[in-house]
């Protein structure tokens, strides 16, 4: 636990005083990852799938060992069920869409989302309420920021055939207990999982999650920006159609029509972002030379601690998050009613402090909460008890100089 992480990751060598308090929404890069990106261009960049020339043939290794490597880490069964796309809310607006061209989704079908969802799992579906009259409604937490069970079992009734839960709040950082949904539900609701918060933090085990669809982003896990999507049951993926479709998607164009190509392909049109699933290969080496997610747990932690003992002091001051620190990541949304956000965000940006303000993309959540902004600290392992003080000190004057 001595070592510096930070030593790992050149932006902040190349920017002394940056305190990068943001990496909910995307992770700093370490060395190795930058420098095999720049090794991969360099000496084997190429299209895939061309096979014919040695180059291609080595892409085309490369991007299936990283689906390879994303299938061990989440227990899936088959490099099939991973599909790759270029972000959680592209991933969700493909998911959706295809959803509703298979007929999954039919006029008067009901929705449940929590209230504390991130727009990438939100609007996708407000466009479907629009087009084709599907009903959403949004389940509520507990006073403690946790689902509130209650809320669900009353909402949960015949109508609904689709849940799609965050599995970790990007606000509050509460992680909620899916297990608990995925035993209240039915055989015939699809089980769709948000999680972009979670995979940077913990290890998800798909077959305790028991989801049908799962999506997140490894860009928020040291990879370059870029993600994937997993639609993990084979079934499931083999009766979609896809909502686009263009080279890659199809497998022959005949006089009397055309056919979908395979899966994952099937999803995958065009030319994939090949170096990105390169990178992912070195950022999961990073986790692996840092004995995985135990330390970043452990880290997690003890930072997590200094920051709540610290925050204690404050007084008039709300904060969007459980007193406890148990099932939870290290985001922390403040609210300080008499200064703005994007005020306190940009004298902190003066000082080479990042952090995040406005609503998070989580809109609906703040109307729930009568709140109209927050200012929103997140960290990774990269950071240290010193970025703390920093902001805290920074925070102060803030507060005594508005
Ligand atoms: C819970 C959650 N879902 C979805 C997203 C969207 O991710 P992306 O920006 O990679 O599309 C985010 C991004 O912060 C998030 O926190």
């Amino acid at each position: 636990m001595n070592k510096i992480y930070k030593n790992d990751f050149p932006i902040f060598n190349n920017n002394n005083k940056l305190v990068y308090l943001d990496s909910t929404a995307t992770s700093q890069k370490p060395k190795i990852v930058i420098e095999w990106i720049k090794d991969y261009l360099e000496n084997s960049y190429s299209n895939i799938y061309r096979w014919l020339y040695s180059i291609s043939e080595r892409s085309e290794e490369l991007y299936k060992k990283s689906k390879k490597k994303v299938l061990e880490n989440i227990w899936a069964n088959s490099i099939k069920e991973i599909i790759y796309t270029y972000n959680s809310t592209y991933a969700l607006n493909l998911l959706a869409s295809s959803l509703r061209i298979s007929d999954k989704l039919k006029k008067w079908d009901k929705i449940l989302l929590t209230i504390t969802e991130h727009n990438a799992n939100l609007i996708p579906w407000l466009i479907l309420e629009e087009e084709i009259w599907i009903e959403i409604e949004y389940v509520n937490l507990d006073g403690d920021y946790n689902l509130d069970l209650e809320d669900f079992r009353k909402k949960y009734d015949k109508r609904v055939k689709i849940i799609s839960f965050t599995h970790v709040s990007n606000v509050t950082g509460q992680i909620f207990d899916l297990e608990e949904i995925w035993k209240r539900k039915r055989e015939d609701t699809i089980f769709i999982v948000d999680a972009s918060q979670s995979i940077p933090h913990f290890k998800i085990d798909i077959n305790k999650l028991n989801c049908d669809y799962l999506f997140f982003t490894w860009h928020k896990v040291f990879a370059d920006t870029w993600i994937w999507i997993l639609w993990w049951k084979e079934k499931l993926l083999k009766e979609l159609k896809p909502s686009f479709s263009w080279w890659g998607a199809i497998w022959k164009v005949g006089d009397d029509g055309f056919s979908y190509a395979k899966i994952p392909e099937k999803f995958e049109p065009g030319t994939p972002n090949i170096t990105w699933a390169v990178s992912l290969l070195k950022a999961f080496e990073y986790i692996e030379n840092i004995w995985w997610y135990k330390v970043l747990e452990k880290y997690e932690y003890n930072l997590v601690e200094y920051f709540l003992e610290k925050i204690k002091k404050y007084r008039n001051i709300k904060l969007i998050w459980s007193k406890k620190n148990i099932n939870r990541i290290w985001v922390f949304s403040i609210v300080i009613n008499w200064i703005h956000s994007n005020d306190i965000a940009d004298i902190l940006a003066e000082k080479n402090i990042a952090v995040r303000s406005w609503k998070h993309c989580a809109h609906r959540f703040f109307w729930k909460l009568w709140l109209v902004h927050s200012f929103r600290v997140s960290l990774y392992i990269y950071n240290t008890k010193k970025d703390i003080d920093i902001f805290f000190d920074n925070l102060n004057l803030i507060i005594e100089n508005y």
